[in-house]
């Protein structure tokens, strides 16, 4: 029998009756079960964190980080421990597994030194009316109370700990719900902070499947804010369901990667493909589609071509650099819009293989945009090139996404660079760059169906904080 990983409630590890048995997707192998959460277990999460409130909100800002302080020196520690079983529970290469133990580590002792700084502000009357002269405000930032904390699979520590950490340091507590293709990474990650000796009921976790528990967690009238990473749909849908309260989703993407006459197409080459096969194009900010001038469309289709043939293909444990997709679902839907752009013209630039959930990497040249390729998601390791006439094209097509995460140029022009970056609807433009997240203490948000509210460690304290004004007369 593999191992039942319990939910942390409280302060104690629980088991439920039910459970669901995780299976790594690349072996198939048994990896042990979690619990599958009733409603009734759910109440008693939140119940246990807002009996915790009062007394976590009371401590100061250096009591609040001595614990996170605490809880990443031991990810630090275990980084290699919890990296296997992340790789294994969401295929992906070891080396970045362990990476997003430590990358998990620095936010939140980023985070610990972030709430040391946090500071209120007096505000002096006086500028509507001479009569307001006397007044002062004095400003100051308050726990939102109970956050829940949703994560994706594709960064079960990782884009949980960034959620957590900046709500614990700002004094709410946490319920935190792990995807359920890596809920035993994030179960690993609560261990982190249990042993680091966080008080009972401050840090908690629900595991279950989202379409079972998901609306009941996220209605619940005891959560105060609603932190989730995932797809647009279910981002859309917790919008609906939260009512009045605040919320942050950071949602799917179809970010551009524009090239233009005067680009390094080396420097391009290296960062599309990085950008677009870092962990076989499951991440939110993996370049999507490539829009390049027609005058630089071969030589630059001909070194990135090149350079994903050199791609490795195998498994996590081998650090392969494309592994098999986290389910048959995904797989399937890489596969439907291959063939889609196939049939409609695209020149495919690799063999077109699937194994399983192993899609093979591929580029596609000349897509068009009756295409789904040039507006869908992929989630999977498969690059179209659209080959564009000018720059106002490009940010046309680039606009027309429903998504607006983030974009990047490649060019020499910087004047003409933060140009296009001014008429791109997204949340962020790198230039001469792929497009990505970090580093975590920058803005990181979507325009339209890419989120709400911002993320980055500062801009998530603000966020899970409301502000709370105290005013009076100086005479
Ligand atoms: P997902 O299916 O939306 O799941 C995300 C999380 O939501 C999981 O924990 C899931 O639990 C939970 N969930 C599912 N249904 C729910 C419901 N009705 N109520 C509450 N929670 C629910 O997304 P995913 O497949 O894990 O991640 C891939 C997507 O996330 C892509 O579209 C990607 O672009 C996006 N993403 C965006 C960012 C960003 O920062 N913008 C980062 C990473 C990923 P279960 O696993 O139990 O279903
Ligand atoms: O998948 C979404 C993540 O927020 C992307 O993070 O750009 O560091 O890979 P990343």
């Amino acid at each position: 029998m593999t191992k039942q990983y319990k939910n942390y409630v409280n302060g104690e590890w629980k088991l439920s009756e039910n459970e669901i048995k995780i299976y790594a997707p690349a072996s198939g192998e048994e990896l042990g079960s979690v619990p599958a959460m009733t409603q009734a277990e759910v109440d008693d999460v939140y119940a246990s964190a807002k009996a915790a409130l009062p007394a976590w909100r009371a401590l100061s800002y250096v009591e609040r980080a001595n614990y996170l302080h605490k809880a990443a020196d031991i990810l630090v520690r275990d980084a290699e421990k919890i990296g296997s079983v992340l790789s294994q529970e969401v295929a992906k290469g070891h080396k970045s597994a362990v990476s997003e133990v430590i990358r998990t580590a620095e936010i939140i002792n980023y985070a610990a030194e972030e709430g040391l700084r946090m500071e209120g502000e007096v505000l002096e009357g006086g500028s509507f009316e001479a009569a307001s002269k006397k007044k002062i405000a004095i400003v100051r930032r308050e726990p939102v109370g109970l956050v829940l904390a949703i994560s994706p699979f594709n960064y079960p520590v990782n884009l949980a700990g960034s959620k957590i950490a900046p709500a614990l340091i700002a004094g709410n507590v946490v319920a935190l719900k792990p995807p359920t293709q890596g809920s035993i990474s994030g179960i690993l990650l609560a261990q982190a902070f249990a042993e680091a000796g966080i008080p009972a009921g401050v840090f908690n976790t629900i595991t279950g499947r989202g379409s079972v528990i998901g609306d009941y967690i996220v209605e619940h009238e005891a959560v105060n804010f609603i932190n989730f990473t995932g797809s647009t749909p279910v981002g859309e849908r917790i919008g609906k369901l939260a009512g009045m309260r605040p919320i942050m989703l950071e949602l799917g993407g179809k970010d551009s990667a524009i090239v233009l006459e005067d680009a390094d197409l080396d420097v391009a080459a290296k960062n599309i493909v990085a950008g677009a096969f870092g962990y076989s194009g499951q991440r939110c900010t993996a370049v999507k589609r490539v829009l390049v001038m027609d005058s630089v469309a071969d030589a630059l289709v001909e070194k990135v071509s090149q350079k994903v043939s050199a791609l490795t293909i195998g498994n996590p444990e081998d650090d392969a650099d494309i592994t098999p997709l986290i389910d048959t679902k995904a797989a399937d839907f890489v596969e439907g819009l291959i063939n889609d752009a196939k049939e409609k013209g695209a020149q495919p630039l690799h063999e077109i293989k699937r194994e399983g959930n192993l899609v093979c990497p591929l580029v596609f040249d000349k897509v068009t945009t009756d295409m789904r390729l040039a507006w869908e998601e992929p989630f999977g390791p498969v690059l179209p090139f659209i080959r564009v006439k000018s720059v106002e094209e490009a940010i046309k097509i680039s606009n027309e996404s429903e998504y607006g995460l983030q974009a990047s140029v490649f060019t020499n022009n910087f004047p003409r660079a933060f140009a296009i970056a001014e008429q791109l609807e997204v949340g962020t433009v790198h230039i001469n760059n792929k497009t990505q997240r970090g580093t975590d203490n920058f803005p990181f948000l979507g325009a339209k169906k890419s989120g709400a509210g911002v993320q980055g460690v500062k801009y998530s304290i603000e966020a899970m904080t409301s502000v709370k004004s105290v005013v009076f007369d100086i005479e």
